[in-house]
C-alpha cells in the first residue's frame, strides 16, 4: 500500500478547509498536505492562497523557505541523514559521501527506480548515538557505511515484489 495518497485537488481543498478559520494556518495546512500527499503539489499553491487569503507569492515563499516542504513526490523510502554538529564530529561527512555514492543521487533527489529519496536533517535528537539516520520514520544510531547499506537493503526488501513461484 502506498505511503501517500495520489494528488487530488478535491482532497487538498478539504484538508485546507479545516484550517480556513485558524490564525497562522499556512504552516499547519502545509504539514497536513505533506502528511497526506508526501509533497506539496504546485496545484496546492492557488488553493492555499485563496482559502487562507494570502498571495501566491507568500505561499510559495514559505514552501521554498522550509526544505521539508518538498514539491515533488518522494521515493518509496525516505532516508534522512543528520548533518548537525554531533553527527559531523562522529564522521557523518563520510557517511554522507557513502550514501550519495551508494544511491547515486544528491540531496533532495530520488533514485531512478523511485525507491529512495535522500534528505539532510539537522539533528534527529539522537546525538549520543551519532551518526544518526532515519529511514521511513525509524531512527538508527551509530550508522557506519556498512550498516547504512544493510538498513537500506532491508527497507528495499519490504517493498520488493514477491517472488513468483512456478
Ligand atoms: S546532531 Fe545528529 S542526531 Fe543530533
Amino acid at each position: 500500500m502506498p505511503r501517500f495518497a495520489a494528488w487530488s485537488a478535491e482532497r487538498a481543498r478539504a484538508i485546507i478547509d479545516d484550517y480556513r478559520d485558524t490564525s497562522g494556518a499556512l504552516l499547519p495546512a502545509l504539514h497536513a498536505l505533506l502528511v497526506e500527499f508526501g509533497h506539496i503539489a504546485p496545484e496546492a499553491i492557488p488553493l492555499l492562497a485563496e482559502a487562507l487569503t494570502l498571495s501566491r507569492a507568500d505561499v510559495q515563499g514559505v514552501i521554498t523557505f522550509y526544505h521539508d516542504f518538498r514539491t515533488t513526490p518522494p521515493g518509496r523510502h525516505l532516508v534522512k541523514l543528520c548533518r548537525a554538529e554531533a553527527c559531523q564530529s562522529m564522521g557523518s561527512a563520510s557517511l554522507e559521501d557513502h550514501a550519495r555514492h551508494h544511491l547515486a543521487i544528491g540531496w533532495g533527489e530520488t533514485t531512478e527506480d523511485g525507491e529512495f529519496t535522500l534528505e539532510p536533517v539537522f539533528c534527529l535528537g539522537n546525538c549520543a548515538l551519532s551518526p544518526a539516520v532515519m529511514v521511513d520514520g525509524e531512527l538508527y544510531g551509530r550508522v557506519s557505511p556498512e550498516r547504512f547499506d544493510a538498513i537500506l537493503a532491508s527497507a528495499g526488501q519490504s517493498t520488493a515484489a514477491p517472488e513468483q513461484t512456478p
